[in-house]
């Protein structure tokens, strides 16, 4: 998961490949909340991993569940309607899918016991409305209290004043959130009155495919709901929440929606592949595929899978409803930037209440890369942009906004080539915490489009260390290529190749195996990790790596690291003759007094017995036979940054060097822009 404080999405040319959406996050808190409820133990496969659905599971274990995690799936043992606990109070996240149904939940059972709980979350969630449910369930004779605005949370619910009343029908509105009539639904099997429950809908039933995806879940957990179309809802009198024994979680579809855009917009030599969903799901956001289809896309489905192709481009305009799939319309309004004129997504007030005011905030962000935009109370217009900006895109702590306005990257297929930033990207760990993973792992850059920041110097001189935190506070990929020359070195004295046998060195190197694997290096499938710091490995490194021929054989190598998002590269010629193009190079000039107490200091804190006088003599027999050698000198890059770092410590190293990169990237400079460094 990225934890950076922004991340720099290059331009986009094109998705290949497969991705494989996590498990939906409607499905999971339902399922958690209805098998730690019922009796008996379920096995749930494919739950979602998130934010959301940690607040669920940490409410459910509060509650007395028992809940074991296993790789993709959790045992959760219920309390069989009837928690052990009186008195907690559960912080909720700003995760509506655990606010909603658990207020609902606890209402009643409070009202049927002595039980006090509060249930509260982020600042976000105290200013969401839930208003029409606290009324539904104090007309039902629940006792719930609004703790610090009447309608909102956080929220208290207690024992009532005698048993609840289900005489006349609940009554809840069905027009602000569907969840309030989910909430209802799921809890209502907890009631403790041996009655017929009856819930009436009033005014239009918004987000009607939610509604399905509870009754769905309650049936897999043994309560049948008659239903009069959307409006009247009957749990009949004595059923109870039964375990199913195993329930499988499909993929979430509002998250696959990104995918499936990233394939109509990216995918032109082959079909992106979706796996984790099908066109079969009982997820309404699965509509958001026939939207993309009417937009000009070719999808093909199969069990457990889609495939997205680019059809018809620029995409055609549309002008749609979008009540059936509120989440993923915010995928189409990214979509919309593509098309061939303006496009119009109506009825969508409820974004205004979701995790931002996301009609506000899409209307805003979307000006921001260049497209323009009307904003109504209700309905967005989207004309695309006639020049793409590069753009600093905040995201609300909105999941879905970080993940959208991803898709703006792709704007070199609509006549852009600009990078976008997309701040606080930790939002999307809500619902997919590691979206950015999944993007870069599909989509595709020219080459010279993928940014590069190198940072040379001389043996010592603290380059690994910077370069691996100046990688980690930009989520960019590090090429450490001192390392392919060690692992190259490890292989030549295994092989028991000399140092001068420059011809049997190159065909080693252009034959290795080697892959980086976070810390770890593997040779041939071998860890040679720790080989890899040996004095005598670094020494024959040093000799090897003197050879054109040895130098030539590795570059294809080190090359093939510069992918998406981008990359920070170590070593002592990757901003003079690796990647001349870098947007930043970075020249490290510590001296040798300096650089031979680092090494010995690293050494001894090791265990490995050194001495200062050998290291120093040999720092600088080195840097001679790099600073002389006739391929690829060890010198600094044109228009390098000089950066002594003898006196600096490495946080603020880093910070000379993330200030400078900023300085380089395209986005506006206004002072609201992000303070830089690690968080
Ligand atoms: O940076 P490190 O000490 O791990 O590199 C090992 C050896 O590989 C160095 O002594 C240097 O001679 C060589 N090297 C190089 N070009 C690079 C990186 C390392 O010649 N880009």
């Amino acid at each position: 998961m990225l934890t950076t404080k922004f991340i720099d999405i290059p331009p986009l040319s094109g998705v290949a490949g497969a991705v494989r959406v996590p498990g939906s996050k409607s499905i999971s808190n339902r399922a958690l909340l209805l098998a730690g409820f019922a009796s008996g133990t379920t096995v749930i496969e494919g739950v979602l991993d998130s934010d959301d659905t940690r607040v669920m599971i940490d409410a459910l274990v509060q509650l007395g569940c028992g809940i074991e995690a296993a790789p993709h799936r959790l045992t959760v043992r219920g309390v069989g309607g009837r928690p052990a606990l009186k008195n907690a109070t559960f912080f909720l996240g700003n995760a509506g899918t655990a606010m909603r149904p658990l207020t609902a939940t606890l209402a009643l059972f409070a009202a049927s016991s002595d039980a006090s709980f509060e249930l509260r979350g982020t600042p976000r969630m105290h200013e969401r409305p839930i208003g029409d449910l606290v009324d539904a369930l104090r007309g039902l004779g629940c006792s719930v209290e609004c703790l610090e605005k009447e309608g909102y949370p956080p929220l208290r619910v207690s024992a009532g004043k005698g048993p609840l009343s289900f005489a006349a029908p609940l009554r809840v509105r069905g027009d602000v959130s569907s969840q309030f009539l989910s909430a209802l639904l799921l809890a209502l099997p907890l009631r403790a009155e041996p009655v017929d429950a009856v819930i009436e809908v009033a005014g239009e039933l918004i987000s009607k495919p939610y509604v399905d995806i509870t009754l769905k879940l309650l049936a897999a957990f043994g309560i049948a709901v008659e239903r009069e179309g959307s409006q009247r809802f009957r749990l009949a009198a004595g059923q109870q929440l039964r375990s199913p024994g195993r329930f499988a979680v499909e993929g979430d579809a509002s998250s696959a929606s990104y995918f499936i855009a990233a394939g109509a917009i990216g995918a032109v030599d082959a079909p992106l592949r979706i796996e984790g969903i099908d066109s079969g799901s009982i997820q309404g956001d699965i509509a958001f595929a026939d939207a993309v289809r009417a937009m000009g896309a070719t999808i093909e489905s199969g069990e457990g899978w889609l495939a997205v192709r680019r059809g018809r481009w620029p995409l055609a305009a549309i002008d749609l409803d979008c009540n059936p799939l509120p989440d993923a319309a915010m995928t189409l309004a990214s979509l919309a930037l593509f098309a061939d004129g303006p496009s119009t997504l109506r009825n969508i007030a409820s974004w205004r209440v979701k995790e931002t005011d996301r009609l506000a905030a899409m209307a805003s962000e979307l000006r921001k890369v260049g497209a323009s935009v009307e904003e109504g109370p209700d309905f967005l217009t989207i004309t695309p942009p006639r020049a793409w900006r590069a753009a600093s895109v905040a995201t609300y702590d909105d999941h879905r906004m970080a993940m959208a306005m991803s898709l703006a990257a792709f704007n070199p297929l609509a006549g852009g080539n600009v990078p976008v930033r997309i701040l606080d990207p930790r939002c999307v760990g809500k619902t997919w915490p590691d979206y950015f993973e999944a993007l870069f792992s599909v989509a595709r850059a020219r080459r010279e489009a993928v940014p590069v920041l190198a940072i040379d110097g001389p043996t010592a001189s603290g380059k690994g260390t910077l370069a691996r935190e100046v990688a980690a506070a930009l989520g960019y990929r590090l090429l450490d290529s001192g390392a392919v020359y060690r692992a190259t070195a490890v292989a030549a004295l295994d092989a028991g190749i000399e140092a001068e046998n420059a011809d049997a060195l190159a065909a080693l190197a252009a034959s290795l195996e080697l892959r980086f694997d976070g810390d770890r290096c593997l040779l041939g499938g071998r860890d040679v990790t720790e080989s890899l710091r040996l004095e005598e490995v670094g020494a024959m490194a040093s000799r090897i790596s003197a050879w054109p021929a040895v130098r030539a054989a590795v570059l294809d190598a080190q090359l093939g690291f510069r992918d998406v998002p981008g990359l920070v590269a170590d070593g002592r010629d990757m901003g003079s003759v690796v990647f001349p193009d870098a947007e930043l190079k970075v020249f490290l000039t510590a001296g040798p007094a300096e650089r031979a107490d680092r090494r010995y200091k690293q050494l001894i804190s090791k265990g490995i017995p050194a001495n200062i006088d050998s290291l120093r003599a040999d720092l600088e027999a080195r840097d001679a036979r790099d600073r002389n050698r006739s391929a690829s000198p060890l010198k600094p890059a044109e228009g390098a940054l000089m950066l002594d770092n003898s006196a600096l410590s490495i946080e603020a190293s880093v910070d000379v060097v993330l200030k400078a990169w900023q300085e380089r990237r395209p986005f506006d400079q206004s002072p609201d822009r992000p303070a830089v460094g690690p968080v």
